[in-house]
């Protein structure tokens, strides 16, 4: 029933939408730049625009024109053309999630269940990229039909059969480009508008050299971030959707109530320490493995206590992607494949009278005075056991996705153990 509902989102009729008007954004955008602790750099030598840097998917980017003068060895908006002179930056890019946002693998099975103009918006936001796609896309109204019959037979991301029925006339010296739409949340993305570089500090004379440079203190902030990383949900794609209030996404939210804002830190204290462009996150099994405490044990037989706590985050985890989720499950012995208990620590979205609302939200929540976030439960388990063995487990697919992606696509193991009744050393 669940993951009915859940793919209840992503169908045409009942897609997300986002509510965060242009006006709404502008403001909170400016409030957010006025607000920023005073730093000792000079004051900017240019007009900060009032433009929204990023409109949570309802179209393309607005206002991204390339560079003057950019190398003829790549599109004028590829990250390649910052490669020669930002080695550092882009190497660590290229290691993202931003640089596969488009191509990795939990999202093109996502597209190809949900092929919306939407989810391009903010996983390859460029009107340059969108256009190398769009024909792929179900609600692009300037959709071939022969497109149709393509990509039902195809991920937008694979057209073998336009790849080998038209093979590109290119010069035989011409290398062929990269199309840019691979590049998901590129550099120009977050770096280019207006055909100048957007940077966090006034411009130094060096950096004037090469390229035009307007500074912006909006990239900064963690409504930066939250251009992307935070949106509600959608009832239907085209236009006009209808909005919903319910936010899909609540990492800004959720960050505003945390220790980590009390304390001045933003996405990029965490995200970007020292300037870094990794972007780590979730696919990250070392920096999640130690973000993440479980402790499990039986009170009696037929009792399991959990506590399960989080560690210098900024957010309730998982905060993204609803369809991210903890799971616990626990079994009479090691290797048994049925559990005999288990809990889900996951944010759960229902329909009722046409309405969208948070049914219940059991991930661990936002750490708000302290640095430790912590989630406390009790289960029971059907008969009695003197010991049992655990697994928690992250997982990051729907669960209608499974069966497109691999064992370790779909599941990271946090940590396992044995939990006994008594304990040892202790009388029961
Ligand atoms: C021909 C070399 C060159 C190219 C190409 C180039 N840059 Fe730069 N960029 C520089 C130099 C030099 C600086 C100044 C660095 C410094 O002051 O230490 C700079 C500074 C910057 C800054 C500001 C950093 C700061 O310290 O203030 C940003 C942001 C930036 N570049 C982004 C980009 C992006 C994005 C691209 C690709 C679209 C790009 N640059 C392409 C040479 C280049
Ligand atoms: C998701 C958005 C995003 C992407 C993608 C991105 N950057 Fe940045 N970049 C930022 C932000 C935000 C800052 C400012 C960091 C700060 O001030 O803490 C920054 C800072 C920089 C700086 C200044 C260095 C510093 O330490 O302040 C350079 C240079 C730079 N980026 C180049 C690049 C290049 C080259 C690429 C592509 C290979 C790229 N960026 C991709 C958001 C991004
Ligand atoms: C243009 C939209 C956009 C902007 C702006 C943006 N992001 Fe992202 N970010 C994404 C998308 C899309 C993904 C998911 C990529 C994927 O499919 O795995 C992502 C992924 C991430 C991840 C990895 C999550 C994981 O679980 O592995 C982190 C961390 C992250 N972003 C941090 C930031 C921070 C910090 C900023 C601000 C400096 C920022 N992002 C700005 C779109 C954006
Ligand atoms: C105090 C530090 C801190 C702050 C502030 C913070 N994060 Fe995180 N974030 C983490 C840690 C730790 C993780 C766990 C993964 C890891 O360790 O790499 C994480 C995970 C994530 C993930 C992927 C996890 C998931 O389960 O979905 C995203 C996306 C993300 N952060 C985005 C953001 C954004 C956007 C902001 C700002 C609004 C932000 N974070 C602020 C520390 C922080
Ligand atoms: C407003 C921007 C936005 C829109 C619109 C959007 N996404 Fe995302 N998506 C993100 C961000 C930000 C993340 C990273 C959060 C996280 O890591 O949990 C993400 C993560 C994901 C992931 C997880 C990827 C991974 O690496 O594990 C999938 C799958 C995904 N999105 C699919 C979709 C689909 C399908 C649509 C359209 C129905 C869509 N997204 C629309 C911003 C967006």
């Amino acid at each position: 029933m669940r993951s009915r509902l859940m793919f209840w989102f992503y169908h045409p009729k009942t897609l997300y939408h986002v509510v965060l008007g242009l006006g709404v954004c502008a403001i909170l955008l400016m409030a957010q730049a006025f607000s920023a602790p005073p730093t000792s750099r000079p004051a900017p030598p240019t007009k900060t625009s009032r433009t929204p840097l990023f409109e949570q998917g309802q179209r393309p980017l607005r206002g991204v024109r390339p560079l003057p003068r950019p190398s003829p060895s790549s599109h004028p908006l590829s990250a390649s053309q910052c490669l020669p002179c930002h080695r550092t930056a882009f190497d660590q890019w290229k290691t993202s999630r931003h640089a596969v946002a488009f191509t990795n693998r939990h999202f093109q099975v996502s597209l190809q269940h949900s092929p919306y103009r939407w989810c391009v918006h903010c996983h390859s936001p460029l009107p340059e990229q969108f256009n190398e796609i769009r024909s792929w896309l179900r609600d692009d109204p300037a959709r071939s039909p022969s497109a149709k019959s393509a990509q039902s037979a195809h991920p937008p991301v694979l057209p073998k059969s336009a790849r080998t029925a038209h093979p590109p006339v290119l010069p035989k010296s011409e290398k062929p480009q990269q199309p840019l739409h691979k590049e998901g949340v590129n550099c120009a993305v977050c770096h280019i508008r207006d055909g100048v570089i957007l940077a966090s500090k006034p411009p130094t004379a060096k950096a004037l050299k090469d390229h035009p440079i307007r500074y912006e203190p909006r990239l900064q902030s963690s409504r930066f971030c939250a251009g992307c990383h935070q949106f509600n949900l959608v009832t239907a794609l085209t236009k006009p959707a209808s909005p919903t209030d319910i936010p899909l996404q609540d990492t800004l939210a959720e960050w505003k109530t945390s220790w980590a804002k009390a304390q001045g830190k933003t996405c990029h204290s965490c995200h970007m320490n020292k300037g870094s462009h990794f972007f780590l996150g979730a696919h990250n099994p070392k920096g999640l493995k130690r973000s993440l405490r479980i402790h499990v044990t039986l009170r009696d037989p037929q009792t399991v206590d959990v506590i399960v706590q989080s560690r210098r985050v900024g957010h309730a985890i998982p905060t993204g992607d609803p369809f991210r989720r903890l799971i616990l499950s626990i079994f009479a012995k090691v290797g048994d494949t049925q559990a005999i208990a288990s809990f889900t620590f996951e944010k759960i979205f229902r329909v009722k009278n046409q309405r969208w609302y948070v049914w219940k939200d059991d991930r661990i929540p936002t750490p708000t005075t302290s640095k430790i976030g912590e989630k406390r439960l009790t289960l029971k388990l059907p008969a009695p056991q003197t010991s049992i063995h655990w697994e928690f487990s992250y997982y990051y697919a729907e669960f209608q996705h499974h069966t497109f992606l691999t064992p370790s696509e779909i599941r990271l193991r946090i940590a396992s153990g044995r939990s006994a009744y008594p304990p040892k050393g202790q009388k029961p």
